[in-house]
């Protein structure tokens, strides 16, 4: 490789094609996102969570993937995955929802029944069971009867929510299924593309998505917005976190040089919320001052909201504990990863590239 050029390690693989999909497709140009032939405005307020299940998986699954079928099916996958998963809980009362997580999904066998329900179950139960367990409490028995999104609701926060907040959830987590080839869907490529297994894959791709440069930053979005306190004090905060090198959460993106499309569909569920929901107005002052800084700041790039600073405020007004933010986005991505492995593999080779050495090489032999 010619020295004056970047090595794929420094641009983190910006702009290389590592897969051919029909899952999704990112303009990050125009800002559109289209999921297996349905722009994201098109099936926002539409379609649910089982319907998008469908057809992400279709060619890929071996299953009923009617709707009706995948909402009986995946309510039993939750009933089942609470069981298998109920030995573990003492051991995940010290941890994390992301740790307790991680081992929950870890724990799933390589020959499960109906192994792809099992794992969306076990990603919302599994999380719902962590916080519970974190605060001290008991995890919540799954109805069987309920739509995944609600019963992710009142798992997790414990409680009967108002009618508006199961749709709003499921809009969130509609828009965050799918998304080519993001560091965590890349994870399960690759992990599957040695034959793994679905467990391993999305175990692998988990992992991935907890980053603070992935899925991990809504919590800290939040943490991004108490620090700042009155919106006056927004520039100068703002200012000194660019100063100590700190990235502001919530704004870039690898792809999207212009506004992130699910940020505006996130956005607009929060609005619908109550007028304040979700410190909706100061979050939007925050937002233009850091849009502007950013500009100043790093003017050779087009940094824009991203996805993750409307669901942070989302996730906060539903009453979800900030700490389970990134299970939430596990729960709606699990889906998308587990059609990227399906897929990878159906692709055959072992995902391998290379790297170029540029240490000393040996004086002599
Ligand atoms: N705050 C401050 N500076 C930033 C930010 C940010 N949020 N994003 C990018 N930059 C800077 C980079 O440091 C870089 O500056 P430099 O050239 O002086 O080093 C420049 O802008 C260009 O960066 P990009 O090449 O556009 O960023 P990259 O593609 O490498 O990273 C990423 C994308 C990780 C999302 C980045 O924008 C970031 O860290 N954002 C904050 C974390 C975040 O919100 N993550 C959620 C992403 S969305 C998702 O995963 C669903």
């Amino acid at each position: 490789m010619p020295l004056d050029q970047p090595s794929p390690a420094a641009s983190g693989l910006e702009g290389v094609v590592a897969a051919e999909t029909v899952l999704s497709m990112v303009d990050g140009e125009a800002g559109i996102l289209v999921m297996r032939g349905h722009s994201l405005a098109e099936i926002v307020g539409r379609h649910g969570f089982e319907w998008l299940i469908g057809e992400l998986w279709r060619g890929f699954v071996d299953r009923d993937l009617d709707e009706a079928a995948l909402s009986r099916d995946l309510g039993t996958a939750r009933v089942a995955a609470f069981e298998a998963l109920r030995p573990l809980f003492p051991a995940a009362r010290a941890l994390s929802p992301m740790a307790a997580l991680r081992l929950f999904v870890a724990s799933v066998p390589d020959e499960a029944p109906e192994m792809e329900l099992r794992l969306v179950a076990t990603v919302a139960v599994g999380l719902a069971a962590a916080v519970r367990l974190r605060v001290g409490g008991e995890p919540l028995a799954p109805d069987r009867t309920a739509a995944h999104a609600a019963d992710l609701l009142r798992m997790v926060t414990g409680a009967s929510a108002p009618a508006a907040h199961a749709p709003a959830l499921e809009t969130y987590l509609v828009s965050a299924m799918e998304h080519g080839l993001n560091a965590s869907t890349f994870t399960a490529r690759v992990v599957a593309s040695t034959r793994a297994g679905l467990p391993a894959a999305v175990t692998a791709a988990l992992c991935a998505l907890t980053g603070p440069l992935h899925g991990g930053a809504p919590g800290p979005v939040l943490d991004m917005l108490d620090a700042i306190g009155p919106p006056e004090n927004a520039e100068r905060w703002l200012d000194a976190a660019l100063d100590r090198g700190d990235r502001l959460m919530g704004f870039g993106h690898r792809v999207y040089r212009v506004r992130d499309p699910r940020s505006d569909v996130v956005k607009c569920v929060v609005a619908t919320l109550s007028p304040d929901a979700g410190r909706l107005r100061y979050a939007e002052a925050v937002e233009a001052a850091a849009l502007a800084i950013l500009a100043r700041r790093k003017p050779g790039r087009s940094l824009q909201t991203n996805l993750e600073f409307y669901t942070a405020l989302l996730l906060e007004a539903l009453g979800i504990p900030r700490e389970a933010f990134t299970g939430i986005f596990a729960a709606a991505r699990v889906v998308g990863w587990i059609a990227h492995a399906h897929e990878q593999v159906r692709s055959s080779r072992i995902i391998r590239p290379q790297s170029h050495y540029v240490g000393p090489v040996p004086v002599s032999g």
